[in-house]
């Protein structure tokens, strides 16, 4: 063999090997087998450089890319840049109150199958502790980070919500920490601070813990990020769809005054003590401008509040700012006017379609695309997007053992039980002496419901309804709906069975309210009162009890209830909000008399 075949025949094998080694990646588990700068092609490059400052190492990057390439970035969807070995990336995830499917960057159907579903935020505000608070959004910070790590969710997170619960109607306004400026302010800085990771040390090792005060990592130090979080949404927002006016084209009209006393606080203390890394723009007009037009609004988040990380509309909110509030002629001024506002990126296509031409006819510049992408790339190099192998980050070893674990549902249980609150209670009727009860009867359409979240739910560890949690503690436990086609209760023909177990037993816990089907995105309610038969059941019931009810509303909008308060033949309210996977249990144990409800409600009820 000449040594030039030898040479030949040496290159062949180290092919076949290379081709054994490709081929069998996508056979591997390995989530991330694109992580950007991966030796030993693309760790050569200043922005993967961790000696560098975040600041260089993301204005190199932007200097190395194509005006198209830089295009493709402006979507939540960003597109991958194989040249420079970067994957795509979806900039959509959701963590309300516990990993969400409702963005398309968290799955269930991988090696984690749930999460920890806690209490939807309403109910968790009416804790009134920032203990609480923070570490609901700690744990959720550790679950999202497993679930990253195996390839189910992304790093950057559109949570939490805290518009002001102004109008009672309003479909989301369960998601919010309620009607206070104060008490939202509170709940966004200890959110965005336990879910960005304050809790964690992290210095640039494999070492990681809980509970210590943050080690600056490397250069970019102080500003790393286990996490972004996001303020949502900028500002105003308390409407969906209500008569003819739909949250794509409503004009909130607010008085300077009202703004600044009521709607900003909460993104003001979400921004500068939260340090929240990301602002989200609202679909609606404030003042007949759109939020993601407001450019005097959004640059004050970044001039006078110091926001550091990107600016997001919601989705689609760029399309609308043409296509529903005609407040540009074409689609290109829109694009124009929302970049030049300061927003970084667009939720949707709208920047992918239409910002070439915008550019072409001369009204958005390519500095303004430099400058979403400098506060776009900050973020993810500020959470190790571009450090090398997840795996080795100061997060790496987390994974399925980290998710849905005894310490987490613990804590869900407890804020479950901590948000509760008792509306009245007779003569001290609660608690039921859970040994002296012979029978138990349970009413209401909510009551064998698993899906106890509200809006913004995932896939909880342990579903259980609320009847499963009573029927722990009292066997002899019968249940009625009462309401064939569930909480809509639109007739009354379910009332007889409800009836007939109501009189057969000692004691009857009747839970009424709502559900997702009165409440949700892009449904506000217009009434107050219990949906359909609803009130009409509470107090047939009522009437055929031997013993004065147990009256449980379930639900994030303010209901008039005043008719039970007034009727003695009611002794106990309570409010559960949408208590999560641990409702049922929490429940229980307040009725039962092992835990004493201590919750106050974070917004006013009609009495
Ligand atoms: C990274 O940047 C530092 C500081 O500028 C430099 O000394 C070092 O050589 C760079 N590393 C690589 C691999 O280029
Ligand atoms: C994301 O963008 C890529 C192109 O970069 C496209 O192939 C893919 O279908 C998009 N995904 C979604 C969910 O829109
Ligand atoms: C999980 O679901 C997502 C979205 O529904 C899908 O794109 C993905 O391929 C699924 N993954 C697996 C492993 O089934
Ligand atoms: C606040 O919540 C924490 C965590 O559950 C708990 O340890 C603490 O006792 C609570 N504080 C009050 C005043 O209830
Ligand atoms: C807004 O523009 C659309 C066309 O894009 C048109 O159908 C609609 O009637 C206009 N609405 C108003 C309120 O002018
Ligand atoms: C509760 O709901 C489950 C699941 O929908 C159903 O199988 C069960 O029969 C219901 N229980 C009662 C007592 O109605």
């Amino acid at each position: 063999m000449s040594s030039q075949w030898r040479f030949l025949f040496f290159l062949t094998i180290l092919d076949l090997l290379r081709f054994i080694l490709s081929t069998s990646q996508p056979i591997t588990s390995d989530p991330h087998p694109q992580f950007p700068c991966k030796p030993p092609n693309h760790n050569s490059y200043p922005f993967c450089n961790t000696s560098l400052p975040i600041s260089t190492r993301a204005q190199s990057l932007i200097s190395l890319l194509t005006l198209s390439e830089k295009i493709q970035q402006l979507s939540n969807n960003a597109t991958r840049i194989s040249r420079l070995g970067i994957p795509a990336y979806e900039w959509w995830s959701e963590s309300l109150h516990g990993l969400a499917t409702n963005g398309p960057g968290v799955t269930f159907n991988g090696t984690i199958q749930s999460a920890t579903s806690f209490p939807q935020v309403l109910l968790t505000a009416a804790a009134f502790n920032r203990t609480l608070w923070n570490l609901i959004a700690s744990a959720i910070a550790v679950e999202a980070r497993a679930m990253y790590n195996v390839g189910q969710a992304g790093l950057t997170f559109w949570a939490p919500n805290i518009n002001i619960f102004r109008d009672p109607r309003w479909g989301r306004g369960q998601e919010t920490p309620g009607e206070d400026p104060m008490v939202a302010s509170a709940f966004a800085i200890e959110f965005v601070r336990g879910f960005q990771g304050q809790n964690w040390r992290f210095d640039g090792g494999n070492r990681y813990g809980f509970g210590e005060k943050r080690v600056l990592r490397g250069d970019g130090g102080s500003d790393g990020l286990m996490l972004s979080a996001c303020c949502k949404h900028f500002t105003a927002y308390d409407l969906e769809s209500w008569g003819m006016f739909s949250r794509y084209n409503f004009n909130a009209v607010v008085t300077e005054q009202d703004l600044e006393d009521t709607y900003q606080p909460p993104f003001r203390s979400c921004i500068q003590q939260g340090k929240a890394s990301c602002l989200m723009c609202s679909y609606n007009e404030v003042n007949g401008i759109p939020a993601c037009a407001q450019q005097d609004l959004l640059q004050k988040v970044r001039a006078e509040w110091g926001l550091k990380g990107y600016i997001t509309s919601d989705c689609d909110a760029v399309a609308t700012v043409f296509e529903f509030q005609n407040y540009t002629k074409n689609p290109e001024d829109a694009v124009a006017d929302v970049l030049k506002s300061g927003v970084d990126i667009n939720c949707g296509t709208y920047f992918l379609r239409h910002t070439q031409s915008a550019i072409e006819q001369g009204k958005v510049q390519e500095k303004d695309i430099d400058r979403a992408l400098f506060n776009l790339f900050s973020v993810q190099l500020r959470l190790g997007l571009f450090d090398g192998d997840p795996k080795k980050g100061p997060f790496g070893k987390l994974g399925p053992k980290d998710v849905c674990t005894s310490e987490h549902k613990t804590l869900a249980l407890e804020a479950a039980r901590q948000g509760i609150v008792l509306l009245k209670n007779d003569k001290k009727f609660l608690p039921l002496k859970k040994n002296s009860i012979s029978s138990l009867a349970v009413v209401g359409p909510m009551a064998n419901e698993t899906k106890l979240g509200g809006g913004y739910t995932g896939v909880p560890c342990k579903p259980e309804s609320l009847l499963d949690g009573i029927q722990a503690y009292v066997k002899k436990t019968s249940y009625a709906s009462g309401c064939l086609d569930g909480v809509p209760c639109s007739s009354n023909t379910g009332f007889m069975e409800a009836v007939s177990i109501a009189r057969d037993a000692e004691f009857v816990i009747l839970v009424a309210g709502l559900d997702l089907s009165q409440e949700t995105e892009d449904r506000d309610r217009y009434s107050l009162l219990l949906p359909g038969y609803q009130m009409s059941l509470v107090t047939t019931i009522a009437a055929v009890s031997e013993k004065p009810l147990v009256l449980v509303i379930t639900g994030g909008g303010p209901l008039d209830i005043s008719f039970a308060e007034e009727d003695p033949r009611i002794a106990s309210i309570l409010w559960i909000g949408y208590p999560g996977e641990a409702g049922g249990k929490a429940l229980a144990e307040v009725i039962f008399g092992h835990y004493n409800p201590g919750g106050r409600l974070p917004m006013t009820l009609v009495s």
